[in-house]
């Protein structure tokens, strides 16, 4: 490891989930710094985001992968303090956000230096705290396993969460026609405003319909879905030939009721799903580098920007999971270190 510029304590503060259940059984302790391993770089962490997969994580549902640290927190931005041997691509002093395999929700963070990206130009650390985990998963599963082009069109389920908010802006920023879904007209607004054009509040209307009737009755190349088994025959209803359906969630449970799949034939269906933390390192690597390529000169254009709904200290992180299971949010929530 190479020697930080800075002393290092030995200790830090982070969120400790003493059992698996509600918000309030994280609490915050203290503990030794992780360990950096080969390749790793350290980072002390001015802010991370705040994620659903987190909540799955805390109630017991997401155990993490082997190997990850048992510390929620997926994504961090911050300052580059230690490097592990063969560590390549960051110097210490850098100011970096990254994809992190778990221990996010903490002081210092260690990381694969291949899951990291520069702060793109203009950005603090508050702001690019929101980004690793969501432009990571809608890049992954969008454009390289969709293969979402210019001049398609894209049904964004849940258009105003973490994840929604990031998918309709990138989706329009690469030419495709938005359509999206969410839950009040406020949502809805803000899902027009980032660049839908035509947002479906499901509350009041039925998606397939409607787009169905904004499309001339062709249907969607794309949907990005986090719904899951409710929403699995009308995806397929809604899709138009040779349409890809990305599964990356389950809000709507994991069974599928009364579904025709017929369609899948007769329109030359794809199915696909994935879920990003358990990738290898060099999958999370490959979708670093696109992203480095493809989307970062868009941050620094403004042409995209993380909408970040909520900003709380580090020690507010239980009030900032129960607001993210109230489901009242558009965007981010962000947790800062002071
Ligand atoms: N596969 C992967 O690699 C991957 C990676 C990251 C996230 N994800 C998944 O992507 C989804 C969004 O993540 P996020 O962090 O962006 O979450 P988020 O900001 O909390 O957004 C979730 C939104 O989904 C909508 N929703 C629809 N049905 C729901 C239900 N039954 N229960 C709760 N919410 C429901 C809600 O908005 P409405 O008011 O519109 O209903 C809610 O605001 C989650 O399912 C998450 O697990 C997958």
């Amino acid at each position: 490891m190479s020697l930080p510029t800075e002393m290092l304590p030995t200790e830090m503060t982070y969120v400790d989930l003493r059992s698996p259940g509600g918000a309030e059984n994280m609490v915050l302790a203290r503990g030794r710094l992780p360990q950096v391993d080969p390749g790793d770089i350290l980072i002390r962490v001015e802010a991370f985001g705040v994620n659903r997969p987190d909540v799955l994580q805390r109630k017991g549902d997401y155990p993490p992968p082997p190997g990850a640290s048992p510390i929620l927190g997926l994504e961090v931005a911050g300052e580059v303090v230690a490097l592990g041997d063969g560590a390549t691509g960051f110097s210490v002093g850098d100011r970096v956000c990254a994809l992190a395999n778990g221990g996010g929700y903490a002081e210092y963070c260690v990381v694969p230096a291949t899951q990291a990206l520069p702060l793109p130009k203009g950005y603090d650390a508050v702001k690019a705290a929101a980004l690793p985990e969501t432009f990571f998963t809608v890049w992954a599963n969008v454009f390289d396993m969709a293969g979402l082009k210019r001049g398609e069109s894209i049904l964004v389920h849940g258009g105003s969460s973490g994840i929604g908010t990031t998918a309709i802006q990138l989706a329009r920023a690469f030419g495709a026609e938005v359509f999206a879904t969410a839950g009040s007209a406020a949502k809805c607004t803000a899902c027009e405003t980032l660049g839908a054009k035509r947002a479906i509040n499901y509350r009041e209307e039925d998606f397939k319909d409607v787009v169905l009737d904004e499309t001339g009755r062709r249907g969607v190349d794309v949907i990005l879905d986090m719904v899951g088994g409710r929403y699995f025959g009308r995806n397929l209803a809604t899709l138009a030939k040779d349409g890809r359906l990305s599964i990356i969630g389950l809000l709507g449970g994991a069974r599928v009721e009364d579904a025709n799949i017929a369609a899948i034939l007769t329109k030359r269906l794809h199915v696909m799903g994935s879920a990003l933390r358990p990738r290898s390192a060099a999958e999370k690597q490959a979708i670093r580098d696109r992203l480095a390529e493809r989307v970062w000169p868009l941050l620094e254009a403004g042409e995209v920007a993380p909408v970040i709904h909520a900003l709380m200290p580090f020690e507010e992180i239980a009030d900032a999971h129960r607001l993210m299971e109230e489901g009242g949010h558009i965007g981010k929530i962000v947790m800062r270190i002071a």
